[in-house]
C-alpha cells in the first residue's frame, strides 16, 4: 500500500511546465543528538529523505537537486540506493558548503536549474506532504505565480509569518522570520510552511538579490516574496490546514510524532479497505503490506518489507513479519517471528504458524502445515500437511507431504565449513530428539526411533533407530557419600 496511490496527476506532466524539486538536506539537526544524518533518520523503516524523494517521483519531476551539506556523502549514498522507486527520477545534487541559510541552499541549485521549469522547493525532514497538496500548488503557481504553501498554527512561534495587506484573502506581502517579527507580526497565525512553488526564472533572479541582514544573518529564501511583489509577480497561498504535512523533524520526539501520525494514516487506510485491526494506534508497516478480504491483526504486530496477507488470514498479538507470502485461511498465532529477508518465506493456505515460531529466510511452507512453538525453520521446503509442533529445527531440508517432525529434533544441516541438505520423503516419522546429520535422506513412510543420531540414509518403510542400547543392572545401588572422619 503506498499512500501516494490516491495522486492523479489531471492534467498529465506533458501539458505542464517541467517540475524540478530542490530538496534542502544540508542542515546538521543538532537536536537529533546522532550521528546519522538527520535526513537519513527513518520513518516507517526508510529514511526522511527517500519518502522526500518519493513525492518528487510521484510529481513526475523533471529531477530532483538535493543540497547536501553535513554528512554529504552519507546523504547522497543514501539518494542512490533508494531501492524503493517505483518510477524513475533523476536525481542530482549540490553541494552546501557552509551553510548559510534556505536562500543560499537553493543558490546551489541554480547551475542545475533550466529557465523552461517550476522549481518546487521541499525540505528533506519533511516527509508527509502528500503529492496532491503539492500538485495544488503547482497548480496555483501556474508557471507564473510565486505560490507558498501555508496554514494556521495555534502556535505559530519560531515560523515565518505570512504578512497581507488586510484580512485572510488580501494581498500577500512578505513573509517574516519569527526572530525578525515585531510584536504585531508575531500575532499573525498563518505560517509559511517551508514550501513553495515557483517559475525557475524569476527565482534565479530574485536569489541573486538576496542579503544577509536580518536577525541572524542568514540568507533567507523567504525574502524572495518582496522581490516578488517588487516586481509584480503574483504571490499566492495554497493554504491548507493539516499540520502533519508541512511538519518537520528536528528532535527525536517529533520523528517518533510523525512516526504515530504516518502509521495511524497507514492502518486507516487499511481499515477502509476492510482490513480489521484490533487497535489501529499499535500496529506498524515499515514497508508495503498487501491484504486480501478478510484479514485481521491483533495487537503490536509489525510488517517490515513485502507482506502479502491472503484471503482470512489471521495474525495474532505481537508477531513480526517481514518479506513473507501468508496464503489465504493461515492462522499466525502470537509471538511469531518471520523475515525472508532476500529470499522470502511462503506459508500455505491454512497453515499454522505459531506460537513463538520463527521462519527464516526460503522456507516454503505448503497447505496445512503446522509449525508449533520455538520452532525454527530456514531455507526449507514442507509440504501439504507436515508438521513440526514443538522445540524443532529444519534447516536446508526438503520435506514431503504428511510427515511428523518429532519434539526436539533438529538436521545437523551445518559440518562447520558447509551446509547440506536432509531429505525427508512423504509420510516420514521422526520421533522425538532426533539429529539428522545432513547430508542424508529418509525414505518414503520410514519411522526414526525417537532419541537416534541418523548419519546414514534411512531406508523407506523401516523403522530406524541409531543409539545407544538400552541396558538395566539389577539392585543398583547408589554412591553413598563418604561420611567425615572425627
Ligand atoms: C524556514 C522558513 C520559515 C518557515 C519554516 C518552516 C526560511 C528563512 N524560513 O525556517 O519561514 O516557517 O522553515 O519550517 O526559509 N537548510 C539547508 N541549508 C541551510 C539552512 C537550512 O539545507 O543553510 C535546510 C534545513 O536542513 C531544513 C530546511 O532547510 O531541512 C529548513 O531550514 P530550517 O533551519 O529548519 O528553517 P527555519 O529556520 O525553520
Ligand atoms: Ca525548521
Amino acid at each position: 500500500m503506498q499512500l501516494t496511490s490516491e495522486f492523479q496527476d489531471p492534467d498529465g506532466a506533458q501539458n505542464r511546465a517541467p517540475i524540478d524539486v530542490v530538496i534542502m538536506a544540508a542542515g546538521k539537526g543538532t537536536r537529533m543528538k546522532s550521528r546519522l544524518p538527520k535526513v537519513l533518520q527513518p520513518l516507517a523503516g526508510r529514511p526522511l529523505l527517500h519518502h522526500v524523494l518519493d513525492t518528487a517521483r510521484a510529481l513526475q519531476a523533471r529531477q530532483a537537486v538535493v543540497i547536501t551539506g553535513h554528512g554529504a556523502i552519507e546523504v547522497e549514498a543514501a539518494c542512490v540506493i533508494n531501492t524503493r522507486a517505483t518510477a524513475p527520477l533523476t536525481i542530482n545534487f549540490a553541494r552546501q558548503e557552509p551553510q548559510l541559510g534556505t536562500g543560499h541552499a537553493v543558490q546551489q541549485a541554480v547551475p542545475a536549474l533550466a529557465d523552461d521549469g517550476v522549481v518546487l522547493v521541499l525540505s528533506g525532514d519533511v516527509p508527509l506532504t502528500r503529492p496532491a497538496t503539492l500538485f495544488h500548488l503547482i497548480q496555483a503557481c501556474a508557471g507564473e505565480n510565486l505560490a507558498l504553501l501555508t496554514l494556521d498554527m495555534p502556535d505559530p512561534t519560531g515560523y515565518g509569518r505570512i504578512v497581507r495587506s488586510g484580512d485572510a484573502d488580501s494581498d500577500l506581502l512578505a513573509i517574516v522570520e519569527h526572530k525578525d517579527a515585531s510584536p504585531e507580526q508575531r500575532a499573525i497565525t498563518e505560517i509559511y510552511s517551508g514550501i513553495m512553488a515557483v517559475p525557475a526564472t524569476w527565482l534565479k533572479r530574485w536569489l541573486a538579490r538576496l542579503d544577509n541582514r536580518n536577525a541572524q544573518g542568514e540568507y533567507y529564501l523567504t525574502d524572495i516574496v518582496r522581490f516578488a511583489v517588487a516586481d509584480g509577480v503574483p504571490v499566492v497561498a495554497h493554504r491548507i490546514s493539516d499540520a502533519v504535512q508541512v511538519a518537520g523533524v528536528n528532535s527525536p520526539l517529533q520523528l517518533a510524532q510523525l512516526e504515530r501520525a504516518y502509521q495511524l494514516q497507514q492502518a486507516q487506510s487499511l481499515m477502509e479497505d476492510g482490513v480489521r485491526l484490533a487497535d489501529p494506534a499499535r500496529f506498524d508497516v515499515r514497508g508495503d503490506l498487501l491484504c486480501a478480504q478478510d484479514v485481521s491483526i491483533d495487537v503490536n504486530c509489525v510488517f517490515a518489507g513485502q507482506v502479502n496477507l491472503g484471503e482470512g488470514v489471521s495474525i495474532g498479538a505481537n508477531c513480526f513479519i517481514a518479506n513473507a507470502v501468508i496464503e489465504a485461511g493461515a492462522v499466525i498465532h502470537p509471538y511469531t517471528h518471520i523475515d525472508g529477508e532476500n529470499l522470502g518465506v511462503t506459508v500455505g493456505v491454512r497453515a499454522l504458524i505459531g506460537p513463538f515460531a520463527r521462519l527464516r529466510p526460503g522456507a516454503q511452507l505448503g497447505a496445512e502445515v503446522h509449525i508449533g512453538n520455538f520452532v525454527e525453520v530456514k531455507n526449507s521446503t514442507m509440504a501439504k500437511g507436515s508438521k513440526a509442533n514443538h522445540l524443532a529445527y529444519l534447516g536446508d531440508a526438503s520435506v514431503g507431504e504428511r510427515v511428523n517432525f518429532g519434539a526436539g529434533s533438529i538436521t545437523a544441516n551445518y559440518d562447520g565449513a558447509n551446509k547440506h541438505r536432509t531429505v525427508i520423503e512423504d509420510d516420514v516419522h521422526v520421533g522425538s530428539n532426533c539429529v539428522l546429520v545432513a547430508p542424508i535422506t529418509l525414505g518414503a513412510g520410514g519411522t526414526v526411533g525417537g532419541g537416534s543420531t541418523v548419519t546414514k540414509d534411512a531406508p523407506a518403510g523401516a523403522l530406524t533407530v541409531a543409539r545407544g542400547k538400552q541396558v538395566s543392572i539389577a539392585n543398583w545401588s547408589r554412591p553413598q557419600k563418604a561420611t567425615k572422619a572425627q
